[in-house]
């Protein structure tokens, strides 16, 4: 196998607190990684870097780890252009605009669906994005859910079960009957498509005796839960995480002091999805708060058509820092380890001997420039599994 020595990295964030500045970040200055097939062989300081096969010099430039998208929603056909249009006009976001990308994605063939999908992981590989979870919930038939949780699957172990994001409008005079087909007949076709299951717990799509039965049974059949939980309103999607011992609560946008302190105490992870609350231009989640009171947070893009059309984790974190009361370390430090911590995974989100050789060079001196040049493409080279897939023109 092949080793690689990168050297000369003026600043690397490894978010190994053994390493470096003692901080979450485990910020090395004038360090150097080898990287052995996919996983890092060895970090430390330049000067004490051992020889490798090849050496690529980072010139100065800072490097993180490649960014953990913990939340995606890929699998779609159409757009929701007029949508947004008319939202940035004054029109309110609602749970109801899912059921357009719905009719648009049943109508599309599976190599529409993937090409699709290929093109905005690529759109994510280039902004340093190295690990994607991404869900079904565009489908709402079985064979429509299991059809994308299958075209998922080709590209990322990180699937997710989304036959919950609203009840159909072939269903709408029956919802109880369409929960039953969820947790039943399309249930046992998705399950062995999938590592997680997710429930739209909301006003407008399932409340939380629905959300508990659809998670409850997925974990029968031995999904993991996930939840989108209090997006749009109050409600008890975070209390229902928490108790389910969901991996995640991604949103949390309307948070009581109950909900926070579940957080705290639980292992759910909060995660907040700022592209979401900037393309419905609703309130932003109160990171600070969350991260006062204890809890781990992470932050992800939400890539969908509808509410938050953004591959770029880069973008989340300056809005994370700007709007929502993060400092640029915890920014960063969510958009990678937590998003690892998100999906239950020690191999990612962490630049330390032995996990996946996932990383990114930025064209900046330290991943603070994340924040400070909103917009900015910094992400210059981007390693995945040891292999070169990002070189920017310099
Ligand atoms: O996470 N909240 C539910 N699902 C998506 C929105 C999907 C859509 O509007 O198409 C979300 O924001
Ligand atoms: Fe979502």
């Amino acid at each position: 196998m092949t080793t690689t020595l990168i050297t000369n990295i003026a600043s690397l964030v490894t978010n190994d607190p053994a390493q470096g500045d003692g901080t979450p970040l485990g910020l090395l200055t004038d360090a150097a990684v080898v990287l052995d097939g996919e996983k890092i062989a060895w970090v430390g300081p330049a000067d004490k870097a051992p020889a490798a096969d090849e050496t690529y010099d980072a010139e100065g430039r800072a490097a993180i780890p490649g960014f953990v998208d913990s939340h995606s929603h890929l699998v779609f056909a159409g757009d929701r252009t007029q949508e947004f249009n008319a939202r940035m006009s004054g029109r309110p976001y609602s749970a109801g605009g899912i059921r357009t990308t719905v009719a648009a994605t049943r109508a599309a063939t599976d190599e529409e669906l993937e090409a699709n999908v290929t093109h905005y992981l690529a759109e994510a590989l280039r902004q340093g994005t190295t690990t994607f979870e991404t869900k079904s919930g565009y489908g709402l038939t079985t064979r429509d859910e299991a059809r994308a949780l299958r075209i998922a699957a080709r590209h990322t172990d990180e699937v997710t079960f989304l036959g919950a994001h609203i009840v159909p409008p072939d269903h709408a005079d029956d919802p109880a009957a369409y929960v039953e087909l969820v947790t039943g007949e399309m249930l046992d076709a998705c399950a062995p498509h999938a590592r997680w299951i997710d429930v739209f717990c909301e006003k407008g799509a399932f409340d939380g005796d629905q959300a508990r039965a659809i998670l409850t049974a997925g974990k029968a059949k031995g999904l993991h839960p996930r939840i989108h939980a209090n997006q749009l309103s109050y409600g008890p999607g975070v209390q229902l995480a928490v108790e389910l011992d969901a991996a995640s609560a991604d949103h949390c946008t309307h948070l009581t002091d109950a909900d926070v302190d579940a957080l705290a105490q639980g292992d759910t992870v909060a995660t907040l999805l700022p592209g979401a609350e900037f393309s419905t231009r609703a309130e932003w989640p109160d990171a600070r708060r969350l991260l006062d009171a204890g809890a781990t947070v992470a932050l992800s893009t939400d890539c969908n058509p509808g509410s938050s059309f953004t591959s770029s984790m880069p973008f989340c974190i300056a809005l994370a820092v700007r709007d929502m009361g993060m400092t640029p370390d915890e920014a960063i430090w969510s958009a990678t380890a937590g998003g690892a911590r998100a999906l239950r995974r020690t191999d990612i989100g962490v630049i330390r001997e032995g996990a996946r050789a996932d990383l990114a060079l930025l064209d900046a001196p330290s991943h603070v420039h994340l924040a400070y040049r909103p917009g900015v493409p910094l992400v210059g080279e981007v390693w995945q599994r040891g292999s070169r897939r990002v070189t920017a023109e310099r």
